[in-house]
């Protein structure tokens, strides 16, 4: 017999195995000051590319005001309890109404967190009937969904229409003998890519095919779309999405989330979430911080102007210098090249230590092995220099990955 605690401390699993070497320094790093483009790491300032604060609202003036008065005059305690027993307010609803509005839908739903309330939709959409068609690359949030599922689910490769196709022909068989229904799942942008989802190429097949369409569009809120309501205003298919999702993670730089869609299907989901239903709802000050958010989304678009300045010119600037960042058309911004999970230690320790730069490393298992992708994501805090300094800094280290100089067996141990 085996007991548990033993076996998980000997397989710490693919990210915990480098625990020793990595602890604080690539995993679990603390940036410290004012969230920015330039914050303390180890003691030292660095350029930092790692925040999803694409529109600079973390230190925004206004906003720091409205979440500090909200602190002041509710607490973090208000409402107290979930919010089908004594956690609504009116300030609530009002965010739930305009957020409804913003991404063209008629109703929504606040949400604790975006991950939870993924998996929370995902099980109270679906049952055992039903199955979920869902694209290869979905995050976590959707996989774990997915997997809560007790019908059948299909995976369909990354943005690719065929296969999506392919699975909704067998999805159609099986619900004509199980009578339920197709759930199909897809993001609006991909977070680790900067693709778009083709969420154009899995609406027309609603011609063709019964599906109702459920987006995570956590990356494209507040970055795309003529008033920067997402994905689905880009592609022009707002009305042909069925429920749509986002978090405040991102541009909102907060916390929760919602999902948005017909009044009907919200009435269930009030009522069924089980990740709603079942927990606290969300504190005042996040509530009123993100009314103040949503504000200045909508009445400043020159936060999501610069943003695109600061993007056109680092994905331009890497793609003239020879970079390979792949194929995204989003802010996201992905550096693609070779090398092991040892080489991508040291190339990120010399670009942390010695050019003072802060990016996230991605590497096998997330990614397949020989590949490292530095994903850098630009803000509307970045200036046209951060840019230039970075560009040539990642000349400089693709030259030593190329000459080998990172070529070593053990991943680095930064704290030696
Ligand atoms: C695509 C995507 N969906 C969902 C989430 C989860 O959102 P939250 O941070 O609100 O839990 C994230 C990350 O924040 C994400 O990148």
């Amino acid at each position: 017999m085996a007991d548990i605690f033993e076996k998980v401390i000997r397989n710490m699993g693919p990210l915990g195995a480098h625990i020793k070497e990595a602890h604080g320094y690539f995993t679990f790093p603390k940036l410290e000051g004012e969230i920015g483009p330039k914050m303390v790491f180890n003691g030292r300032e660095k350029l930092n590319w790692s925040l999803n604060n694409y529109l600079g609202l973390a230190n925004h003036p206004e906003v720091r005001k409205a979440d500090a008065d909200a602190a002041a005059q509710y607490g973090m305690a208000y409402p107290m309890g979930a919010r089908m027993m004594s956690g609504n307010s009116n300030p609530h609803e009002q965010l739930e109404k305009e957020l409804a509005a913003f991404v063209g839908k008629e109703d929504a739903i606040l949400l604790n967190f975006g991950y939870q309330g993924v998996v929370s939709i995902i099980d109270a959409m679906v049952d055992r009937h039903d199955v979920i068609v869902y694209d290869a690359e979905s995050h976590a949030c959707i996989v774990d969904g997915v997997r809560l599922h007790q019908g059948h689910r299909f995976q369909f490769k990354h943005n690719d229409m065929e296969s999506c196709e392919k699975q909704l022909q067998r999805a159609t068989r099986l619900v004509e003998k199980t009578g339920g229904g197709i759930f199909v799942i897809t993001e609006g942008v991909f977070g680790m890519s900067g693709n778009q989802g083709d969420l154009r190429g899995v609406v027309a097949l609603k011609d063709k095919y019964n599906f109702r369409l459920f987006i995570d569009d956590a990356h494209g809120f507040g970055t795309i779309g003529k008033t920067g309501s997402g994905a689905a205003e880009e592609q022009g298919v707002v009305d042909q999405i069925d429920l749509h999702f986002s978090t405040f993670a991102k541009s909102m730089a907060s916390i929760g989330a919602f999902v948005a869609g017909p009044k009907a299907i919200l009435d269930f989901l009030r009522y069924n979430l089980r990740s709603q239903i079942y927990a606290k709802s969300l504190p005042m000050p996040l509530v009123v911080g993100a009314l103040k958010r949503l504000d200045l989304i909508r009445s400043q678009p020159e936060h999501k102007e610069n943003l695109w300045k600061i993007v056109n010119a680092l994905q331009s600037g890497l793609k003239e210098a020879g970079f390979n960042i792949g194929t995204t058309s989003t802010p996201v911004t992905p550096v693609v090249l070779s090398g092991t999970v040892a080489e991508s230690t040291h190339l990120t320790f010399d670009l942390r230590e010695n050019y003072d730069i802060f990016c996230s490393i991605v590497v096998y298992p997330v990614i397949p092995k020989g590949l490292i992708i530095l994903r850098l994501i630009p803000t509307a805090a970045h200036s046209l220099a951060d840019v230039e300094r970075t560009i040539k800094a990642f000349k400089e280290i693709k030259q030593n990955l190329e000459l080998g100089k990172y070529n070593q067996d053990e991943v680095v141990n930064a704290f030696l």
